[in-house]
């Protein structure tokens, strides 16, 4: 019998994960599996401009503001549109929500088919793109109901009824990490065969750390209980690391353990952290984890919002630091 060489080079795909992941869902019906594979082709897309938009002249402000009062980065502009085509050619898709938009987009409604509304925030840390700091893609993926006729109830759902969420981080690689309820798993990009190639599957977030990651220019206003907490880190040989893209923040979060926050602030008494397509995703990917998240005294997945671009606190990472925040905060 020869000896059977090993080529057995990785070829765990994230379509073939997100297949095996499908199979164990007797009622799926591979719709999803199609809205994944809409999303990596749009992160590649995008992962492409921001490497190269120097050459491409794509750096910079488009020189508009979007509805959060925030100005465009014309990648913030680029990654909306690669995540509006993509997505916009898949028929279980009933509606699209961006942070870049001001409402949502209705593609099918009721028996027109779409089963699922996605959320993303095309481009997170979009601020630090000039610099070449990490930047990334988060998305959410919900159920749509057919019987509300409201695009913006529909999308309003608390987070605990996420179908799936991740996040793609556009950093020193390109970074592909996913839930959809059953563990975290994650991908890396490789560049000569063009695919999400698994690294990491049912990936755990270390209990404890003693890292916080947080604005500390804004520490001054923020409520009582988060600066008692600071001050204790401060006392309590804890180090600080913060980026400014809550993509890179989590990222780092979700391997290394510690803390992230953005607590109100007197800028924004809500947190700035916007719910449906920042803090919710990623609550789902820390649990997921074996982490926590919570916004003030509700646990992040079980806020109920109202609007599309509302905003919470945010509070996740390790089981061990968030509890330690909380002692202070209750
Ligand atoms: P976005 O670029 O999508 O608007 O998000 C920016 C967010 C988030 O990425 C980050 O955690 C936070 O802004 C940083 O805010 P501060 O600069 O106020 O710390
Ligand atoms: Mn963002
Ligand atoms: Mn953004």
């Amino acid at each position: 019998m020869p000896m059977r060489h090993d080529f057995s080079e990785n070829l765990m795909s994230l379509q073939s994960h997100i297949l095996l992941e499908e199979a164990k869902h007797p009622s799926a019906s591979g719709d999803f599996t199609w809205i994944v594979s809409a999303i990596s082709l749009a992160a590649k897309s995008i992962s492409n401009h921001v490497r190269r938009a120097r050459l491409s002249g794509a750096i910079g402000k488009f020189g508009d503001t979007n509805i959060q009062g925030e100005e465009q980065q014309k990648l913030d502009v680029i990654a909306n549109e690669a995540l509006m085509r993509c997505l916009g050619t898949r028929a279980s898709v009933a509606v699209l929500a961006s942070e870049e938009d001001d409402e949502p987009t209705i593609l099918r409604k009721g028996k027109d088919g779409g089963k699922y509304c996605v959320l993303f925030d095309p481009l997170d840390g979009s601020s630090n793109l000039d610099t070449g700091v990490g930047v990334g893609t988060i998305f959410s993926i919900l159920r749509n109901d057919p019987n509300v006729h409201s695009a913006q109830a529909t999308v309003c759902q608390p987070g605990v009824r996420q179908v799936a969420a991740g996040y793609v981080l556009y950093g020193s690689s390109t970074i592909f990490v996913i839930t959809t309820g059953n563990g975290v798993a994650l991908f890396e990009l490789d560049p000569f065969i063009g695919s999400f190639l698994l690294v990491k599957d049912q990936l755990r977030v270390p209990e404890r750390n003693s890292v916080y990651s947080v604005n500390e220019a804004y520490a001054s206003t923020f409520p009582d209980g988060y600066q008692r907490y600071l001050a204790w880190a401060h006392a309590n040989g804890y180090s600080s690391r913060y980026i400014g893209s809550m993509v890179a923040d989590v990222h780092r979060t979700l391997l290394t353990g510690g803390v992230f926050m953005y607590p109100p602030t007197k800028k924004n008494p809500e947190g700035k952290l916007r719910y449906l397509y920042e803090a919710s995703p990623m609550a789902f990917i820390m649990e997921q984890a074996g982490g926590l998240a919570y916004s003030g005294d509700a646990r992040t997945l079980e806020h109920q919002p109202h609007k599309v671009h509302e905003r919470v606190p945010v509070l996740l990472g390790s089981r061990g630091e968030v509890e330690k925040v909380r002692e202070f905060l209750r």
